[in-house]
C-alpha cells in the first residue's frame, strides 16, 4: 500500500511537470492522429514544437473579451498577453482589431491582416535603412521583417528563440537592473529574453500585467530615451531606446542630420523624439506636464525601480508618447483623435492650451 502510494505520488508530480510543458508544446503534433498545434487555429507542426505560432498564443480567442488568457489547472498555469482579442481592455501595445475598422489604425501584420489595401505605404514611411518591407503582406511579429526578436533572423520563432524561457526578473519592477538589460553579447535568449518586450537591444521596465489591469500614474511600463537621437540603424536600437527602435523602419523620424532627417536644434523639420522636455524652449513650454498621463507617456533617462507618477523636465519624448505600437482607435495609431482635436498635444505643450 505504503509502495503504491508513493507511486502515485510521484506521478502526479511527473504530470505536473509534464502538464507544465504542454501547455504550450507538442512533442509530434499529434494525437490519436489529430494534431495538436491549434492554438488559435490549426497551425502545423511549429519550430521548436509550440502549440501554435506567434499569434496561434497571441491571437487565441479573437473574439473572446480576455486581454490575458490562461492556460493550464491548478498550478500549472500559463498566462499569455493577448494582442487581437474582442474587448477595448487593450495591454500596453494596443489591440490588432481596430485594423478590421480601417488599415491606418495600425501595423498590417500579416497574419493578423494581410488586407492593407493602400499598398503605397510600402516601404515604411521615413524608411532610412532599406528595410526590405516594400508590399502587404511581408511585416511579421518577429526576425527579419518584423519587430520582436533577432531582426536578422528569418523564421519568427528561431528570431525569438531561448527569450521565453528567460528569466528576465532585471526587467521587471523592484529588481531593474538597467546596466545588465539588452546585452550586446550572449546567447539569443539573453539578448531577447533580457530586452524589453523582446524587443532585442531594447531597455525598459515591465508591468507585471502587461497593463492589462487598471493602468494609471502609477501603474505603467517606463521606456528608455536620452537627450539626442543619434540617428539609427537597420538592426539595432540607437542608444537602446524605444524610439531607436521605432527608427530601424522609420529611420528619418529619428535622426539629427539636417537632409531627410528632423534636424537637431529648433526649428525642428520634423518633430523631434529622444529629447528631454526642456531641450530649447524655457521650461513654460511644459511645467504644467508635472503628473504623468498614460495617454501622453513620457521615457525617461535612467529607468525608475518603480513607475513613477511625476513627469520633470529632465523626461524625454518618444514615438510612443503620440502613437500606439500594434494598433490603436484612431487614425496613424495616434493616441487620441487627432483629427478632431488637439488633446494629446497640449499634454506636453502646456503653455499652447
Ligand atoms: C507558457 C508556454 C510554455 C511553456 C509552459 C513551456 N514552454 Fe518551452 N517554449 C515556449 C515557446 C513559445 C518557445 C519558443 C520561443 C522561445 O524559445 O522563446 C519555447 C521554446 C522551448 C525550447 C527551445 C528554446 C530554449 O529555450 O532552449 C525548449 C527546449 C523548451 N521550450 C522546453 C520546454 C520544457 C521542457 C517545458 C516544461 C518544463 C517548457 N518548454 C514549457 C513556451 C513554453
Ligand atoms: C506556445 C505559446 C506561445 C508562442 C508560440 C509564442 N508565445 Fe510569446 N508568450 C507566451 C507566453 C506564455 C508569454 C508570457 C510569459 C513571458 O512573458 O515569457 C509570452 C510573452 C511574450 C511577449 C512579452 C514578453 C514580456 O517580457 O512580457 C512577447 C513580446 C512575445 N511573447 C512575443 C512572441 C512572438 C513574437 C512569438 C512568435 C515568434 C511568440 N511570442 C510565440 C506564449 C507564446
Ligand atoms: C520592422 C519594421 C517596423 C518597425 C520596427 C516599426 N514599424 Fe511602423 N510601419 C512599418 C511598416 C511596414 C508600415 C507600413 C505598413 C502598415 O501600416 O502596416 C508602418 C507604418 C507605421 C505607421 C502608419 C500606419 C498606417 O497604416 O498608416 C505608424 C504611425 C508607425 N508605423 C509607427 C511606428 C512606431 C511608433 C514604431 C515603434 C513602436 C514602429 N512604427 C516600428 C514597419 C515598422
Ligand atoms: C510628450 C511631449 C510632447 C507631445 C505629446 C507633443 N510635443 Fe511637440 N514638442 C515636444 C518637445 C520636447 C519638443 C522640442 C522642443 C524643443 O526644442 O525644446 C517639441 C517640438 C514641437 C514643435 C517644433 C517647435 C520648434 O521649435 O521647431 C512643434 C511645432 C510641436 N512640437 C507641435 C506638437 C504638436 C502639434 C503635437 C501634437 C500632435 C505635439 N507637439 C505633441 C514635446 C511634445
Ligand atoms: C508629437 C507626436 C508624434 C511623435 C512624437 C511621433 N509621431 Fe508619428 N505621427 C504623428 C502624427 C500626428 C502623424 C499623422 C501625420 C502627420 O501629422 O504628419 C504621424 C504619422 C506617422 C507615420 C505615418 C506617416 C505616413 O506617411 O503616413 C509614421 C510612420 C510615424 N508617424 C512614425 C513615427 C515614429 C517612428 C516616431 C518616433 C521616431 C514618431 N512617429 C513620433 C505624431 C507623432
Amino acid at each position: 500500500m505504503l509502495i503504491f502510494l508513493i507511486i502515485a505520488a510521484s506521478d502526479a508530480l511527473q504530470a505536473k511537470v509534464d502538464g507544465r510543458c504542454s501547455n504550450c508544446h507538442t512533442m509530434h503534433n499529434s494525437q490519436g492522429r489529430s494534431e495538436m498545434a491549434t492554438y488559435g487555429g490549426t497551425s502545423g507542426a511549429n519550430p521548436c514544437l509550440t502549440q501554435g505560432d506567434c499569434i496561434g498564443c497571441h491571437a487565441y480567442d479573437r473574439t473572446g473579451t480576455n486581454n490575458v488568457i490562461i492556460i493550464g489547472d491548478g498550478d500549472q498555469k500559463s498566462r499569455i498577453p493577448q494582442v487581437f482579442h474582442n474587448a477595448d481592455t487593450d495591454l500596453a501595445a494596443g489591440n490588432f482589431k481596430y485594423l478590421a475598422d480601417a488599415d491606418d489604425r495600425g501595423h498590417n501584420v500579416a497574419a493578423i491582416n494581410n488586407l492593407e489595401n493602400n499598398g503605397n505605404i510600402f516601404p515604411p514611411p521615413g524608411d532610412q535603412h532599406g528595410t526590405g518591407i516594400t508590399q502587404p503582406g511581408v511585416l511579421t511579429c518577429a526576425g527579419v521583417y518584423g519587430c520582436h526578436g533577432d531582426r536578422s533572423k528569418t523564421n519568427q520563432i528561431d528570431a525569438i528563440k531561448g527569450a521565453h524561457h528567460k528569466n528576465d526578473g532585471i526587467l521587471k519592477f523592484g529588481s531593474i537592473e538597467e546596466s545588465a538589460q539588452a546585452p550586446a553579447a550572449g546567447s539569443a535568449g539573453d539578448k531577447i529574453g533580457l530586452s524589453y518586450r523582446f524587443l532585442m537591444g531594447v531597455k525598459g521596465g515591465e508591468e507585471a500585467n502587461w497593463m492589462g489591469q487598471s493602468p494609471g500614474a502609477l501603474v505603467h511600463n517606463e521606456y528608455k530615451g536620452v537627450d539626442g537621437p543619434g540617428g539609427s540603424s537597420l538592426t539595432s536600437p540607437a542608444s537602446n531606446t524605444i524610439s531607436g527602435f521605432c527608427a530601424e523602419c522609420h529611420g528619418y523620424y529619428h535622426g539629427n542630420g539636417t537632409d531627410e532627417t528632423g534636424g537637431s536644434t529648433s526649428p525642428w523639420i520634423r518633430h523631434p523624439v529622444d529629447i528631454q522636455l526642456y531641450n530649447n524652449y524655457p521650461n513654460t513650454e511644459y511645467q504644467d506636464y508635472d503628473t504623468y498621463n498614460i495617454d501622453v507617456p513620457v521615457a525617461r533617462t535612467t529607468i525608475p525601480d518603480t513607475p513613477s507618477n511625476a513627469v520633470d523636465d529632465s523626461d524625454i519624448i518618444m514615438c510612443l508618447s503620440c502613437h500606439r505600437a500594434h494598433a490603436g482607435p484612431y487614425y496613424k495609431l495616434i493616441r487620441w483623435d487627432n483629427k478632431a482635436s488637439m488633446s494629446g498635444c497640449v499634454v506636453c505643450h502646456t503653455s499652447k492650451s
